[in-house]
């Protein structure tokens, strides 16, 4: 049997992602769905001033409660690998039945931490910024970054983009699942006049979620640098 997690290893070396699109789609409800959670007001505000329109709500999150968008230090624990976080399915995944499955059932993934629906408005915008605890770049290039996490497009409007300082725009599409490198300073903006929504997965990974990570580097990869 091929060892994928070999093969995954060998091309973070050996590359430097900065994103990746997997092999692997969204159902098309979840278009619909999303715009269900959306009606039901189940989005909160996530982060302030430097962001401006920019909303959240979880499928999955702490305690099981669709606010909780912050990272796990927000709410008394260590960070979001803290052992004592109860981790559990939101109302809002019963609002996304499709969505939901296709979490639990279609991509290689297992031990969800966060999984939230995320929100731009018109309008809005969120500033330069590195998710790293430092909120700096690492120096010396982490060749796991990439899987910081994973970035579902929804809905991209045109005028509204995610982009890398140092490598440009991801060419999302509806439905298209990326692995994002939130590492490195990016930023977003929404100049249109309609809602851009995505999802924003934290996981782990697989042994199939290598395999699925080999075969769409082989598929997609002169598209992700
Ligand atoms: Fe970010």
């Amino acid at each position: 049997m091929k060892n994928y997690w070999n093969k995954v290893e060998e091309i973070i070396k050996t590359h430097n992602l900065y994103h990746l699109k997997l092999d692997i789609q969204l159902p098309k409800e979840s278009i619909q769905e999303v715009q269900t959670v959306y009606n039901e007001k189940f989005f909160v505000n996530h982060r302030g001033r430097k962001h401006k329109g920019w909303e959240s709500t979880c499928l999955h999150g702490i305690d099981g409660m669709f606010f909780k968008t912050m990272s796990g230090k927000q709410y008394g624990y260590e960070n979001d690998s803290d052992k004592n976080i109860r981790w559990c399915w939101t109302d809002v995944s019963n609002y996304s039945p499709k969505t939901t499955e296709f979490f639990k059932k279609d991509i290689p993934l297992k031990n969800y931490r966060r999984l939230r629906y995320m929100l731009l408005r018109p309008d809005g915008y969120i500033l330069e910024h590195s998710d790293t605890p430092s909120g700096i770049p690492y120096t010396k290039r982490k060749e796991t970054s990439i899987f910081s996490a994973l970035n579902i497009c929804i809905t991209q409007p045109k005028n509204c983009v995610l982009e890398h300082l140092n490598n440009g725009i991801v060419p999302f599409k509806p439905l298209e699942v990326y692995l994002f490198n939130n590492d490195e300073y990016h930023h977003a903006y929404n100049k249109s006049d309609e809602n851009r929504f995505h999802i924003i997965a934290h996981a782990e990974y697989d042994y199939d979620f290598a395999e699925l990570f080999v075969k769409s580097f082989e598929k997609y990869y002169e598209h992700s640098n």
